[in-house]
């Protein structure tokens, strides 16, 4: 404090008018510096939760599903227009198209202020005022602490921006009706982030902006039935393949007896680029493993951790029914070019 003091006394002396110059250029040169390294953590950590947690970019870029898990097209990311229907996901009713998130002034958000873009992220409210179909999980960002949604959005400010116009949703039902409505908090100020070094708070916090429970959720009579959450069951019927998402509680039909090394396994296994450029054939996934493999050890531990803390529930799954059943209905999950 006193050196400061002192400093600014020198700084702003009589005779000290050379001084004056040069203080007033260290100083404000530190503070750029200082400025432009918050920022570069603030996009890095953007983009670790947009690329590998909260996945933002498989949702909104095109998939190459001739590989595993669809990874994300490398030069499309952000730039939407994957497309989602009943026939992929009996809970979604009628046809709905990721947007476009890149800063393209025109057909992206690079014209919409941080707050826009905010809003749109946790309250499912575009800029022109459409309510967003919850496929794009804002229900669950609605929980995300505000730091870790603002270094998102300085993230997807960094990407390219491309120029590409999606099509308009067609919703089968009014949009009103398309779930019972969620309850949303008006702000995300008061949201925290739990410390790391609690992994089963952490693990809690993860899984939510994670949104796995949208997958692992059993969708029952025209509802996600969250009394049974993390069961699993529900078919995704793609156009080359079918699968049910698994049981991820702990029971002994879930992954009750799984050791934590079997758990990072699962999405350990795909840092390795072979495991996902070999042609999987009908043993296909919709869970977006390439992405989710870039997760950091630690945090796939503290998934871990919750989830042995979640209620076991007994649902026996085939992740991979009927695959020489002739009746099943194709599936649609092509990108729009
Ligand atoms: C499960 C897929 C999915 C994930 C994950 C996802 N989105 Fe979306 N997002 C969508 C879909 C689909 C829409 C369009 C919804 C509609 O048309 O009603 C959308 C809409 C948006 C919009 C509104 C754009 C506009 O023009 O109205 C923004 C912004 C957005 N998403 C950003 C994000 C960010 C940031 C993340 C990650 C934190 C994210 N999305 C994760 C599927 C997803
Ligand atoms: C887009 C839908 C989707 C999302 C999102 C998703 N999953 Fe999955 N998950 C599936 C499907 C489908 C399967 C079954 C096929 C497979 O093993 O990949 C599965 C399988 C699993 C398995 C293997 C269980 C077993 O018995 O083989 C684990 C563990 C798992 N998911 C955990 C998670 C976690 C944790 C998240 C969030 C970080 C998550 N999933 C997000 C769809 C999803």
């Amino acid at each position: 404090m006193k050196k400061l003091f002192a400093l600014a006394v020198l700084c702003t002396g009589v005779f000290a008018a050379a001084w004056f110059s040069s203080c007033n250029n260290s100083s404000s040169d530190l503070s750029e510096k200082k400025k432009a390294d918050s920022l570069a953590k603030a996009v890095e950590r953007g983009r670790y939760l947009a690329n590998h947690v909260a996945a933002c970019i498989h949702c909104h870029s095109e998939r190459d599903f001739s590989r595993f898990s669809g990874p994300v097209v490398p030069g499309t990311e952000g730039s939407g227009g994957l497309k989602y229907d009943s026939r992929l996901l009996e809970a979604i009713p009628g046809t709905i198209y990721a947007k476009n998130i890149t800063p393209d002034k025109e057909t992206g958000i690079g014209s919409w202020t941080d707050e826009e873009i905010l809003r749109s992220i946790t309250q499912g409210i575009s800029k022109n005022g459409d309510t967003l179909f919850p496929l794009m999980p804002y229900v669950s960002y609605n929980k995300m602490a505000r730091e870790d949604l603002l270094n998102i959005i300085a993230y997807l400010r960094t990407l390219k921006p491309i120029y590409k116009k999606v099509p308009a949703r067609q919703l089968m039902i009014p949009i009103s009706m398309a779930y019972p409505a969620p309850a949303l908090k008006p702000s995300v100020e008061g949201n925290s982030k739990p410390a790391e070094t609690d992994p089963v708070k952490y693990g809690e916090y993860l899984i939510t902006i994670a949104d796995c429970a949208t997958c692992h959720t059993p969708f029952e009579k025209g509802a996600f039935n969250f009394a049974r959450i993390y069961a699993g069951g529900n078919l995704f019927t793609h156009e080359d393949f079918r699968v049910m998402s698994a049981n991820i509680t702990p029971d002994s039909t879930g992954i009750g007896s799984w050791t934590e090394e079997q758990f990072l396994n699962k999405f350990t296994l795909y840092r390795d680029a072979k495991n996902i450029t070999a042609y999987p054939g009908k043993q296909n996934t919709v869970m977006p493993l390439a992405d989710y493999s870039g997760m950091t050890d630690s945090d796939l531990k503290a998934l871990y951790a919750y989830l042995r803390t979640v209620k076991p529930m007994p649902n026996k799954i085939n992740k991979y029914p009927g695959t020489d059943d002739k009746e099943w209905k194709m599936g649609d999950m092509k990108v729009v070019k």
